[in-house]
């Protein structure tokens, strides 16, 4: 499939059907996408796979006892073949761009950097990892960090990283709830893009 069609296709699933994720070829698939760009070659992302048997597990400490009884989401998403933490480690930019080649960035503080490059990064080899997927026939679905995610990183021993996003991953069971986001009215993707020195149209 050419990568157009793949980018267009690919969509959040937020209902799986318990199919098991390869452990072997998904610990593959997480170090094909860190093939993904990386500010100064910092190299400060970390993907944590975890397999079937540790959904649940994993899911008890991501999500509140209330979600998990309530959420008309929570059994499709609790049937996941796979998650993978996508995690980032500032420490190593700040080090990365106190080098002697970079230290005039003046970026040796977390506080001077106007775009926190491990975000950057993390986000790079968080969409390599979701085109891969889908590239194999999997879907997916992307949960932001807001909440519980220093028990997560506890819990998978990684407490000095940030926790960027977890992908849970499956074979869709067709229940998909669909998102509220996707209700919004938003501008056109093509009118997202913009061509400097040309005025917009005048709107009618
Ligand atoms: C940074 C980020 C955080 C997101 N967080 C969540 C989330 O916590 N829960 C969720 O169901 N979807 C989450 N999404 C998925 C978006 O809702 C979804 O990408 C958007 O509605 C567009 O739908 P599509 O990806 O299917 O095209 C997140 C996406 C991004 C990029």
């Amino acid at each position: 499939m050419d990568l157009a069609t793949l980018l267009a296709q690919r969509r959040m699933c937020r209902s799986f059907d318990a199919t098991p994720v390869d452990e072997r070829w998904l610990d593959d698939a997480c170090a094909t996408a860190m093939w993904a760009p990386t500010a100064g070659n910092s190299a400060g992302v970390r993907m944590h796979t975890i397999g079937a048997d540790l959904v649940s597990a994993y899911l008890a400490r991501a999500t509140d006892l209330e979600w998990r009884r309530d959420s008309p989401r929570a059994p499709g998403l609790a049937r996941a073949g796979a998650v993978v933490l996508v995690t980032s480690r500032p420490q190593d930019y700040l080090e990365r761009y106190g080098e002697a080649d970079k230290r005039s960035s003046g970026l040796t503080s977390i506080e001077a950097w106007p775009i926190p490059y491990w975000h950057t990064d993390a986000a790079m080899a968080t969409m390599a990892l979701l085109l891969l997927l889908e590239d194999a026939g999997w879907s997916s679905t992307l949960w932001g960090n807001f909440r519980h995610d220093r028990d997560v990183l506890d819990w998978v021993g990684a407490p000095d990283e940030l926790l960027f996003a977890s992908v849970l991953i499956g074979r869709p069971d067709d229940n998909d709830h669909r998102s509220r986001s996707l209700e919004r009215t938003v501008p056109a993707r093509a009118a997202r893009v913009r061509r400097v020195g040309i005025s917009p149209e005048p709107s009618p």
